[in-house]
């Protein structure tokens, strides 16, 4: 066996959501709530368009590897001009581009805790320091704290909001107030889940040459099997990244696909608003049981219980994929669920409600005083 490099070797890998070949083969039967993808197929003028596309473009050839209509297409969508804007396969790609173009062996990388894990492996694998800063709720935003862990050594603060999982919001003034104090850093704000709550650091990449915001075709789009994802930040920053990227990656399918979701709008923010009633439906059920849940402005929520695992694993083998965060600081107990449509939130609860109490609370008078 070829050892791979250090940082590899003492890499602890990311764990991904389920993604079996049974799954896929079984999908109709699945209650997939474990990724935080979209329970609904794309928009039919998105599979319109991908049939026309698939019978008449040149797939023999490679993609655009300038994504120019899309980025035309996402010019609009952003109210950013086409130069500030840059597509990746899916925003993971583009988080670890950017961790390749601008990390050195030894800079250190703030994380705000407990937050998506990914990041953490492309930043580590580029031998990053990990700085993890938590709030003392990981609910609640800390600024400060954030900002006494820079030092000179200092290259990335990454940011996911609404954070997944917590759901935690940073509002564009406390971005602005990180971004006014750290000139030298790159601060990263991942919005994949922006489509769900409308707030966004966007406009501020016109003020701050360190930041940049990347975001997802993958949630409310419901894209996330085509892979499309694109940054948001100064033309330099871009120019910087462009070195390295690999322009090919973002296939041609996928572009005519995130073109055509851009074009209907209306479906996404329809779906958008389903999830929404879908949430404020279920988080009520499971508050009438007795259960303490956090909702987030995005399409999920944490659950919190005596036993994660068997919460998970109950579900599990009724086709129902939850996601136990427990192993995550200050998240003891917690499960998150992604919310889709009304519909398929009922079929969960049928489910859910066949889980033992003794799961839930550890005390169980006070489950049976509850339910
Ligand atoms: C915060 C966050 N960023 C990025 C991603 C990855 O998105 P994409 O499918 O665009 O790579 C996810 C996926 O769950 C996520 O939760």
């Amino acid at each position: 066996m070829i050892k791979p490099k250090k940082s590899v070797q003492q890499l602890k890998p990311y764990i991904n959501g389920s993604h079996s070949r049974a799954i896929h083969e079984n999908h109709a039967k699945i209650i997939k709530l474990d990724s935080n993808e979209s329970s609904v197929t794309p928009s039919p003028r998105v599979l319109t368009t991908l049939v026309q596309f698939i019978q008449n473009a040149p797939l023999n050839w490679y993609p655009d590897i300038d994504s120019t209509i899309l980025v035309e297409k996402l010019a609009e969508y952003t109210g950013l001009p086409a130069d500030f804007i840059q597509t990746f396969n899916g925003s993971d790609n583009a988080l670890e581009t950017i961790c390749r173009t601008f990390i050195e062996p030894g800079d250190e990388v703030i994380l705000c805790m407990p937050t998506y894990d990914h990041f953490r492996v492309y930043a580590e694998s580029c031998d990053a320091r990990i700085v993890p800063v938590c709030g003392d709720s990981p609910f609640d935003s800390d600024i400060p704290r954030l900002l006494n862990a820079v030092t000179g050594r200092t290259k990335m603060i990454y940011m996911v909001s609404p954070n997944n999982p917590t759901g935690l919001l940073f509002s564009a003034d406390e971005i602005e107030q990180i971004l006014l104090k750290t000139k030298d850093v790159l601060v990263i704000v991942d919005e994949a889940y922006f489509e769900f709550c409308g707030i966004t650091a966007a406009p501020l990449t016109q003020k701050f040459a360190n930041l940049v915001v990347t975001r997802s075709f993958s949630k409310a789009f419901g894209l996330a099997g085509l892979r499309c994802g694109y940054i948001l930040t100064q033309p330099d920053n871009i120019s910087s990244i462009n070195k390295i990227r690999i322009g090919k990656n973002i296939n041609s399918v996928a572009q005519a696909a995130a073109a055509a979701a851009l074009d209907d709008l209306e479906y996404m923010e329809s779906y958008v608003a389903e999830v929404k009633e879908a949430k404020t439906w279920l988080v009520s059920k499971l508050r009438k049981k007795g259960l303490t849940v956090r909702d987030t402005p995005a399409n999920y929520i944490l659950l919190e219980v005596a036993k994660p695992q068997e919460v998970q694993n109950f579900l599990e083998e009724q086709n129902v994929f939850v996601r136990d965060r427990s192993f995550m600081p200050q998240l003891t107990g917690s499960i998150r669920i992604t919310i889709g449509n009304r519909l398929l939130m009922e079929r969960f609860w049928k489910v859910f409600e066949k889980i033992p109490s003794s799961c839930f609370f550890t005390n169980i008078s006070r489950a049976t005083i509850q339910t």
